[in-house]
């Protein structure tokens, strides 16, 4: 019996942060529906969580139709939903100038809408179980940004926006909504940025320590680490949280950087 016995989740997100959150779930007893766009990133869960109560779909949740067909049939399959963790999300870099129509559109409609989508079709489940929890992966970079990441840093800050919209409506129903900021987290996206920053044959490692030492903690954070806020979000511990962001940065956003 796990804290989580008899719980349904679903998850976007097949790899990083989505993965760790549902792996934690599918270990403490639940039934955990995850979805993601990236076959190899799929395989990889299905084997990770080989043994589970744990299901992977391929399906683009930009995409209204597949995101309403993959909720409905967890639903169907588990009798209901408990809880929704939105991961899944492409990091782009651009500005006002040289991002395009269609960048701006593939971001806002990977990180922002599909979190809508996600909730949209999960809520009358969630509802009619008496209630849930939401919890929607955002960034620092809804805080606070680089240069460069207009269409990233726009969907993010949305998400908090979407967090406060949806948690006051949601409450009536005992529908708990929230989000998490990291800071850097070690996931194939961090791992990717470190092996463009030091280019082919360079020493990632290098490259993670940096972005480790811009945080305060001197290090960047762990899976781990966001799977356990990510499931405090959902447990009943977290009962009188919601409409929240939780900071999860290594008090990155915390100091002034000079
Ligand atoms: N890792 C970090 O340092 C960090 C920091 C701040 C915020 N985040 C946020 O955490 C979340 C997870 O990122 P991560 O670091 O685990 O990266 P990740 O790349 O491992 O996870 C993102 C997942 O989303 C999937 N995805 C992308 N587009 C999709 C689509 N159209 N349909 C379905 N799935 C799609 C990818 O295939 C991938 O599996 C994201 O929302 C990201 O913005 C990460």
């Amino acid at each position: 019996m796990g804290e989580f016995s008899g719980k349904v989740a679903v998850v976007t997100g097949s790899s990083g942060i989505g993965l760790g959150a549902a792996l934690h779930f599918a270990r403490e007893g639940a039934t955990v529906f995850v979805c993601g766009n990236d076959p190899d990133h799929n395989a990889t869960a299905r084997a990770a969580g080989d043994g589970l109560a744990f299901d992977v779909a391929e399906v683009d949740v930009s995409i209204p139709e597949q995101v309403e067909t993959w909720i409905s049939q967890a639903a169907e399959a588990a009798g209901g939903i408990d809880f929704l963790v939105n991961s899944a999300a492409v990091q782009t870099y651009g500005t006002t100038e040289t991002t395009d129509v269609d960048h701006w559109n593939r971001v806002i409609g990977i990180n922002l809408t599909s979190y809508y989508l996600t909730s949209h079709f999960a809520y009358p489940h969630m509802k009619a179980r008496g209630g849930g929890s939401i919890v929607h992966v955002a960034s620092v970079q809804g805080h606070a940004n680089q240069n460069a990441v207009l269409a990233y840093a726009t969907s993010k800050g949305g998400i908090h926006a979407l967090v406060r919209a949806q948690a006051v409506d949601a409450a009536k129903d005992n529908i708990r909504v929230n989000s998490i900021s990291p800071g850097s987290v070690r996931t194939p996206l961090l791992e990717f940025a470190a092996r463009t920053v030091v280019g082919d044959g360079g020493d990632i490692e290098e490259a993670i320590a940096g972005f480790g030492a811009a945080h305060p903690m001197g290090r960047v954070g762990t899976i781990e680490e966001t799977s356990n806020l990510i499931a405090f979000l959902c447990s009943d511990k977290s009962g009188f949280c919601t409409g929240g962001d939780f900071l999860i940065d290594g008090g990155l956003t915390a100091g002034i950087g000079v």
